[in-house]
């Protein structure tokens, strides 16, 4: 297996092109087994994630085919479609639930493994099907799978409350409800920039839905949808990644793509940590001002709050800050995996339950670490840039589930960061 090795130093100087979000290509993606039309999405990001969803949506019928070197995925869904996504491909990766809302809506009836549970945390899906059930899906759990069915062949509009606003959830919900017969209001669904990307690439494929972005969701169902092309929008934890990398060792970096309207939360907390940020012609560009960052506190939450993935990367940059920060984990229940590998690094941090303090220390010392996911090890990465020595990062593949090339974009702009291939 791959490790990325990176030699402590700096400062960083130069430009980091920001890539389509996973996020949001993870659920765009689905979203072609609601028409017989073709759905292109450009500006694709180019991971094993969306790999393992183009194989998912084979397995289904879809016809996926890659272009420009993985930056397009052109889609279409006019044939027969299985309605069976299979546990040897979902359990590889949770957003492969996203095609149940899809499948239910176009055929009347799903048959979805269930994720399992993953690195940080049990994630039920319970949101999910209570929504799809209030549309009239009849829905049991068989053998690991669930077994979904409409009513009379067809789902219909509901009004579905949300006891917490679930990004997959709105997701799933709002494509099944696009084909539904009547209206669905969604109250209290997430609001994250994925969602709106997902809403404006279904209204151009003709369906009907407003006030996605707010918190109160309404979709009016038609008959059928056609084919759309689609940019996907800017990847906001790629861009907030590579944003906190002048942290570490000096120096500037403009985020070619970023906005702040994806990223505000995080932006106001990189202000108080001592951190300039502007925005430019083509993005963003973060400077370190003084030598060293400044001790914030941290709570996780729903958008427009401070993103989940973005909590590892924070604290590591917090590992060196100038005083003690807190940092409450309010989204997923285990989430602070990287603590002890930042640890071993020479952090001094004490996790308790969903709250993890962090004494900054002056210095840390490289180290062979290896994280458990993917926002995990790339704060191992962030951490190596300012460490003394050589920090191994070892497993990696989960690194390109959701970074596309991170050793090169890092090197553009002078880190000394390298993959090593393993056997
Ligand atoms: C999405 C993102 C993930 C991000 C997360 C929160 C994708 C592919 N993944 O994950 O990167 O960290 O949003 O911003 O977009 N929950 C339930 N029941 C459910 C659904 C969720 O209890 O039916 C809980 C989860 O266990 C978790 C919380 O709700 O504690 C948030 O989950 P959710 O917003 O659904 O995250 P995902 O869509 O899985």
């Amino acid at each position: 297996m791959d490790s990325i090795l990176v030699k402590g130093g700096g400062p960083l100087k130069g430009q980091i092109e920001i890539a389509g979000a996973k996020n949001a290509a993870l659920t765009l993606m689905p979203a072609t087994l609601l028409s017989e039309e073709p759905l292109m999405l450009t500006n694709a990001p180019r991971l094993s994630d969306i790999k393992t969803m183009t194989q998912l949506l084979q397995s289904l019928g879809a016809e996926v085919t890659s272009m420009k070197d993985g930056k397009v995925q052109a889609m279409s869904s006019h044939g027969p479609i299985n309605h069976v996504a299979d546990y040897d491909i979902v359990r590889k990766m949770r957003a492969s639930n996203l095609v149940l809302g899809p499948l239910l809506a176009r055929e009347g009836v799903a048959v979805v493994s269930l994720p399992g549970g993953c690195a940080i945390g049990a994630r039920p899906m319970d949101i999910h099907t209570d929504g799809l059930a209030k549309m009239g899906a009849d829905i049991e759990l068989k053998d690991g799978y669930l077994h979904a069915k409409a009513e009379g062949g067809k789902l219909k509009g509901a009004v579905v409350d949300f006891p917490f606003a679930s990004v997959g959830a709105t997701e799933n919900i709002m494509m099944a409800a696009t084909l539904a017969k009547g209206t669905t209001v969604i109250n209290n669904a997430a609001r994250e920039p994925e969602i709106v990307d997902l809403a404006d690439c279904l209204r151009k494929m003709g369906a009907q839905i407003s006030g996605d972005g707010n918190s109160s969701i309404e979709i009016q169902g038609v008959d059928r949808l056609g084919g759309a092309t689609h940019p996907v929008v800017t990847d906001r934890i790629e861009l907030g990644t590579f944003m906190l990398a002048p942290a570490f060792c000096g120096g500037e970096v403009e985020c070619l793509g970023g906005r702040l309207d994806l990223i505000g939360a995080f932006v106001e907390k990189l202000a108080l940590a001592g951190l300039d940020v502007s925005e430019t012609k083509n993005g963003l560009l973060v400077k370190r001002t003084g030598d060293r960052v400044k001790a914030v506190d941290v709570v996780t939450e729903p958008f427009p709050g401070f993103p989940t993935d973005l909590q590892a990367q924070m604290m590591a940059m917090l590992c060196l800050a100038d005083g003690t920060s807190v940092l409450e984990e309010k989204i997923f229940e285990n989430r602070f995996m990287h603590a002890p590998e930042l640890i071993r690094m020479g952090a001094n941090i004490a996790v308790q339950g969903g709250t993890a303090t962090v004494h900054g220390v002056e210095k840390m010392k490289g180290a062979q670490v290896m994280a458990t996911d993917l926002r995990a090890s790339v704060s191992l990465i962030l951490a190596g840039l300012a460490a003394e020595g050589e920090t191994q990062v070892n497993r990696v593949y989960h690194l390109d589930r959701g970074y596309e090339h991170i050793e090169k974009k890092l090197q553009g702009v002078g880190a000394n960061v390298e993959r090593i291939k393993g056997v």
